[in-house]
């Protein structure tokens, strides 16, 4: 075991406890993103976390959290995107995501995705928005040519970062087009 008592092995999906997060939960919330950013940004992403569980959408903003022996390790939220023009074609944002450093590399973080994706593609969902590395998204199916054809609310400070997953094709008639993301992702700080 290496300090903190975290395991030195992955966590299979039995040892591993995913379920919503609520408003109970933003201290524990707020204390993995301070552990995985550093400190500037981790404030930043932190609010963003904690301001999506108050979030009241239809349909619902999700947030999961990944519990480890009663402890909180690991955190995302999937929220509704609205597509221009194109109600028929229901999408959603991942953002943000993150581990507790201690607990990092031992597939919570791609068991918390897995799982959110499995729950968005029951719901029928037609299209997953991301923004974050491709070399870590990649690997789960996010590419960039899927996100093209969308407009981001913000010019992206990473273009290379923009990406998705498409579940079941959405029929645009007039491509791109422009999505819009709830209010607590409406920062210019977070694009
Ligand atoms: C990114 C993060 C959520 C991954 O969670 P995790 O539980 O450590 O990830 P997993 O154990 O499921 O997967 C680990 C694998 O992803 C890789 N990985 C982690 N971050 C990566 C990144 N930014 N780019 C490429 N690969 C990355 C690891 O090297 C590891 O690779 P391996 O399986 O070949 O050893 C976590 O490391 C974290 O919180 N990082 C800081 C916050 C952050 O960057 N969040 C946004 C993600 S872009």
């Amino acid at each position: 075991m290496p300090k903190n008592g975290a395991p030195d092995y992955v966590v299979s999906r039995e040892l591993m406890n995913i379920r919503i997060a609520t408003n109970q939960d933003s201290g524990d919330i707020k204390r993995v993103y301070s552990s995985a950013f550093p400190k500037g940004e981790s404030e930043v992403i932190s609010k963003l976390a904690i301001d999506l569980l108050s979030e009241n959408t239809t349909p619902q903003t999700i947030s999961l959290i990944a519990e480890v022996d009663g402890s909180v390790v690991g955190h995302v939220a999937l929220s509704p995107v609205v597509i221009e023009n194109n109600e028929n074609c229901q999408a959603y944002i991942l953002a943000p995501l993150a581990v507790r450093s201690d607990y990092q590399k031992r597939r919570i973080g791609s068991t918390l995705i897995e799982y959110g994706m499995q729950q968005l593609s029951a719901m029928g969902i037609n299209v997953v928005f991301v923004y974050g590395d491709p070399k870590y998204y990649g690997r789960f199916g996010f590419n960039a040519d899927a996100a093209r054809n969308y407009t981001t609310p913000y010019n992206l400070q990473y273009p290379f970062g923009w990406q998705a997953i498409v579940f079941k094709e959405c029929a645009i008639e007039k491509a791109p087009v422009a999505i819009t993301c709830v209010t607590s992702l409406c920062d210019l700080k977070l694009w």
